[in-house]
């Protein structure tokens, strides 16, 4: 894939950087994107109609099996060269941001460090009630478990649909597609907000955009740059390019 001169000079040059990720940066670990995750036992259901507050009030048990099945997905899964990239981009960025809408925890375990989780991550557990972190040692057993200090459901610590996102983190990641000079946004529909509004957030602010993706978005034709290809090609492309010699 050939990179624009332009836009590896831009990056190089860069002194802040804001990256929006999506389910397709986490494709090729082999993690499915959250439409096409049904297979098999959860063929017949729709996630839609399970990753929502009221399934879980109605059947916490068969939501909770659901998210066993897709944590045991995203626990085989390791990071790709998407991940590895953005992780060596950051090295070497005074200012970056990686804000993902991915719930598999791939960026970090990538060594990605400055990463916000506008939907939560799958592998983290909280009580239904209070919302605190419940490490799986202390399950009260069940179907779902039960917090050991007030005896609610535990539920995944992800963002279901109908929720609201984090506030520490849409806010932390407007605040840097509001102060960044290049926004990239790779393998994300750029269909569901808030986090869709970022890149347009960026450019009122003068940044340039990039999408990295191998379909068209209702982005692409505002993006200063398009790499249409997989992340996992684009994106280490996109680094040698600005970064030459780094060991991708
Ligand atoms: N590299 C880059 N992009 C890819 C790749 C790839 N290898 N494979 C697919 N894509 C693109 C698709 O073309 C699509 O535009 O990734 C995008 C995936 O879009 P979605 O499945 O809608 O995922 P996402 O944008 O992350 O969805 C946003 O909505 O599904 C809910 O809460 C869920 O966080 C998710 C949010």
């Amino acid at each position: 894939m050939e990179v624009p001169v332009p836009l590896a000079e831009t990056l190089r040059n860069a002194r802040s950087v804001a990256v929006l990720t999506g389910s397709g940066v986490s494709a090729e670990s082999g993690v499915p994107t959250f439409r096409d995750a049904q297979t098999g036992l959860w063929e017949r259901y729709d996630p839609m109609d399970l990753a929502t507050p009221e399934a879980f009030e109605r059947d916490p048990k068969l939501v909770w099996e659901w998210y066993e099945w897709r944590r045991k997905l995203v626990g085989e899964a390791k990071p790709n060269p998407a991940h590895e990239a953005l992780a060596e981009i950051e090295k070497r960025i005074p200012d970056f941001t990686l804000i993902t809408q991915n719930v598999d925890g791939l960026h970090r375990e990538a060594g990605s460090r400055n990463v916000r989780e506008l939907h939560g991550n799958i592998r983290r557990t909280i009580c239904s009630k209070e919302g605190i972190v419940v490490m799986p040692e202390n399950f009260v057993e069940g179907t779902p478990p039960r917090c050991p200090k007030c005896g609610s459901f535990l539920r995944p610590d992800v963002v279901w649909f109908g929720e609201a996102l984090p506030a520490a983190e849409i806010s932390a990641a407007s605040e840097a597609a509001r102060a960044c000079e290049i926004f990239i946004s790779a393998g994300t529909s750029s269909v569901v907000y808030p986090a869709a509004s970022l890149p347009y957030e960026a450019m009122e602010n003068g940044a340039s955009v990039i999408e990295v993706n191998p379909d068209e978005t209702p982005l692409t034709a505002r993006a200063d740059f398009v790499l249409s290809g997989n992340a996992g090609d684009a994106i280490p492309e996109m680094a040698r390019a600005a970064f030459p010699g780094m060991g991708l």
